[in-house]
């Protein structure tokens, strides 16, 4: 089968890549395990039927996700989600064409949120919202190259 979304740049043979990432934050609603376990059971068929992958960050008062892969895959994966009702208050932070992922090898790299991110009290106040583009990369950039060797999750 053949994967590569890109196509040839009319001039020549160099390739344009058709990859793009979404970031989004957004308030659980009902945030528990079993939730969670859903959610990810989700991403993982996405990314098997898509090849759409990324990461989620997550807390009782927090998902942050980040998703990349094809454009037209990505933006209808990112439709879906704006319509769950298991979160609320979905809103853009980063919309961008990338070269190559950060999560090649994951369907959803999952992690509960550690204390490098913002306090509940930032969150509340909506911190997150007025944070630079820059600053939300560096997040998806870090959790990237601390999440080690590839493996499929
Ligand atoms: C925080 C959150 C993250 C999600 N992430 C994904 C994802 O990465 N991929 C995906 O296919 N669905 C994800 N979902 C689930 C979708 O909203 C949707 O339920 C799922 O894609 C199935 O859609 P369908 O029933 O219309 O086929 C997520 C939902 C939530 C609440």
């Amino acid at each position: 089968m053949c994967r590569f979304h890109g196509s040839l740049n009319p001039a020549g043979s160099q390739i344009i890549t058709n990859l793009i990432q979404i970031v989004y934050a957004s308030q659980p609603f009902g945030f528990d395990e079993p939730t969670l376990a859903g959610i990810l059971l989700d991403a993982r068929r996405c990314k098997k039927r898509d090849n759409v992958t990324g990461a989620l960050v997550c807390r009782h008062d927090l998902y942050l996700q980040l998703l990349e892969g094809p454009e037209v895959p990505v933006r209808a994966t990112y439709a879906r989600i704006l319509q769950d009702d298991r979160h609320a208050g979905v809103r853009e932070l980063l919309n961008r064409r990338i070269q190559s992922r950060f999560f090649a090898n994951w369907a959803m790299l999952h992690d509960p949120v550690k204390t490098w991110i913002w306090t509940e009290g930032e969150i509340a106040d909506a911190e997150l919202d007025r944070a630079e583009p820059a600053e939300i990369i560096k997040i998806f950039r870090d959790l990237s190259d601390r999440s080690g060797k590839p493996a499929m999750h």
